[in-house]
């Protein structure tokens, strides 16, 4: 083997085995404020600035600082002998608790949540079942029941839930002309974030919003205000109680919790709720045919190997589903990070 290839090889291998880090780095970063601090400084600052300004030693801070740089979290200058340290663009949009489109609670949750459960990959592989159940503070192995535990559990999962829909909320609803589709249900709709979106987007279109009683119950309370009247929340166990008459039903990250039956029996239940014409939009992260690629959707199926009964799959396999519901005429658009699939009852 030629030696270029070898130190490539020697350097990826080193790397992916310490990949592991990069959420704790992130998060660690963000959660003790490195990033707002040099949002709100307008100047970069030297290590041992930041380290005083958000009481930690200097020496932790710095290798701390020099991991963000290295990957690209942060920049440095140098200037009178001294190294400066400033957010990336990066940073400032995405990193920091006050940036303006924060993915603060998708690094919290993957650096705790998800993180923790990751210690047991190899047992959910050999059981192919999520890991919550080992958890020392865990009497259940249901996502939901865990997430929701706690009243802080439950805003954090749905803050982690609203974020992406600032980064992608608007493209994966421009993916169809929904136009067609006034009176909408999100089913599953936590927060209402993709509602919100979609109220903006269609000036005549109502939107429901059907999740459990606590998610519900916060969403009145923190979300939705009361002024905005085209914005309801409905209680409602999807698989048991009767679902709201729409044209249009939402189920965007939904199906990849449930199982193959779990799926079908929600859509089956859809199809029979919906308007003649209407529709059901699925928002997933969808798998190549050959299972090849992307890459989000091997990291997304392994995520919920480990917290829930779902996985990622293929147009095939939720063409199968749509089917066996009951909607046709599927369509599927790529729209970056999700990609979209529209059936028509
Ligand atoms: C993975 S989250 C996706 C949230 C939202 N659609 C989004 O993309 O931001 C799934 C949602 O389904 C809700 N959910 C799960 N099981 C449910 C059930 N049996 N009945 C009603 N809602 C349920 C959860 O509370 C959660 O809000």
């Amino acid at each position: 083997m030629n030696a270029t290839v070898e130190a490539e090889d020697v350097k990826m291998l080193f790397r992916n085995q310490h990949a592991f880090l990069i959420p704790k780095i992130m998060f660690t970063a963000s959660d003790l404020g490195v990033f707002d601090l040099l949002m709100e400084s307008k100047e970069p600052l030297t290590s041992v600035t930041i380290a005083e300004r958000l009481g930690t030693s200097p020496f932790g801070m710095e290798r701390l600082l020099d991991a963000c740089v290295g990957y690209k979290f942060l920049q440095v200058e140098r200037k009178d002998n001294q190294t400066l340290y400033g957010n990336t663009d990066l940073a400032n949009l995405y990193l920091g608790k006050r940036s303006p489109k924060t993915q603060y609670y998708s690094l919290k949750i993957n650096a705790e949540f998800t993180y923790t459960r990751a210690q047991h990959l190899a047992d959910a592989v050999r059981e192919g079942k999520a890991q919550t159940y080992r958890l020392s503070d865990s009497s259940t192995n249901n996502f939901y029941e865990a997430m929701y535990r706690t009243e802080s559990g439950l805003r954090e999962f749905m803050e982690f839930m609203r974020e992406m829909w600032s980064l992608c909320g608007r493209v994966v609803l421009n993916a169809f002309d929904l136009s067609p589709f006034p009176l909408v249900c999100d089913v599953g709709g936590s927060s209402g974030a993709l509602a919100k979106e979609y109220i903006s987007l269609y000036p005549n279109s109502t939107v429901t919003i059907v999740d459990l009683p606590e998610v519900v119950e916060t969403g009145k309370k923190h979300y939705v205000s009361s002024e905005e009247h085209r914005i309801t929340f409905h209680e409602c166990d999807f698989f048991k109680d009767p679902i709201p008459e729409a044209d249009l039903y939402i189920l965007a990250r939904t199906l990849h919790v449930f199982t193959d039956e779990k799926c079908v029996q929600l859509l089956t239940r859809l199809h029979k709720a919906c308007k003649p014409g209407g529709g059901v939009l699925v928002v997933e992260i969808v798998l190549n045919e050959d299972r090849t690629w992307p890459l989000e959707a091997h990291i997304s199926g392994l995520v919920m190997l480990l917290i829930t009964q779902g996985k990622e799959r293929t147009l095939s396999e939720y063409n199968a589903f749509f089917n066996a519901a009951g909607f046709k005429q599927i369509q599927q658009k790529k729209t970056g990070h999700f990609d979209a699939i529209l059936g028509r009852k």
